[in-house]
């Protein structure tokens, strides 16, 4: 069966960008969850946040996630797919990952991930204090939810997707 690559982990933490790297350089689908959800809802993330609140974002974002990870679990391609950095707070997402053996959490420090991530259009991502402290609070879902942890501290974006696309290769006896 082909691999889906799930990437998990904190807003800034790169799973975008890496996700496509990996999915071009291993010839895969790609799907970015927040991306999906803006294209379904037809609204950008910020306009849904304070037009409908988060909670109605996060109902959307399971339906999304459940729905890909099922479609790309059918498909004879490879798929990565980009989770939001809040998805694995909804109980329906942590218990449809647990049957998936690649879910990679990219770990990035703090300070970078809020560098990258405070470009105004993250509701979540105003304040710095408040960043960390929701960092605090999700960290330990991002652990219990991952299969593999990169560490992505001071490396490339070249480097972090070689050792993503490296954790397949290793599964299927091709590295
Ligand atoms: C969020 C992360 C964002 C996006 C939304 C909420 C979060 O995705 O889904 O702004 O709660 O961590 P990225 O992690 O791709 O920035």
């Amino acid at each position: 069966m082909a691999p889906t690559l799930i990437l998990i982990g904190f807003m800034g933490s790169g799973k975008t960008a890496v996700g496509r790297r990996v999915s071009s350089y291993m010839g895969w689908e790609f799907f970015d969850v927040d991306n999906l959800v803006e294209h379904e809802t037809g609204m950008s993330i910020e306009q849904m946040f304070e037009r409908e609140g988060e909670e109605a974002f996060r109902r959307a974002e399971e339906l999304v996630v459940l729905r890909v990870l099922d479609v790309a679990g059918a498909s004879n391609a490879g798929t990565v797919v980009s989770l939001g950095g809040g998805a694995v707070t909804s109980k329906g997402v942590r218990d449809r990952l647990k049957r998936e053996p690649f879910v990679v959490l990219l770990d990035e420090d703090i300070a970078t991930a809020f560098s990258r991530a405070r470009n105004g259009k993250r509701p979540l991502a105003a304040d710095e204090q408040a960043f960390r402290s929701l960092y605090g609070r999700r960290e330990s879902l991002y652990r219990e939810a991952a299969t593999h942890v990169i560490d992505t501290r001071g490396k490339s974006l070249k480097h972090v997707a070689d050792e993503v696309a490296g954790l397949t290769d290793e599964r299927n006896g091709a590295a």
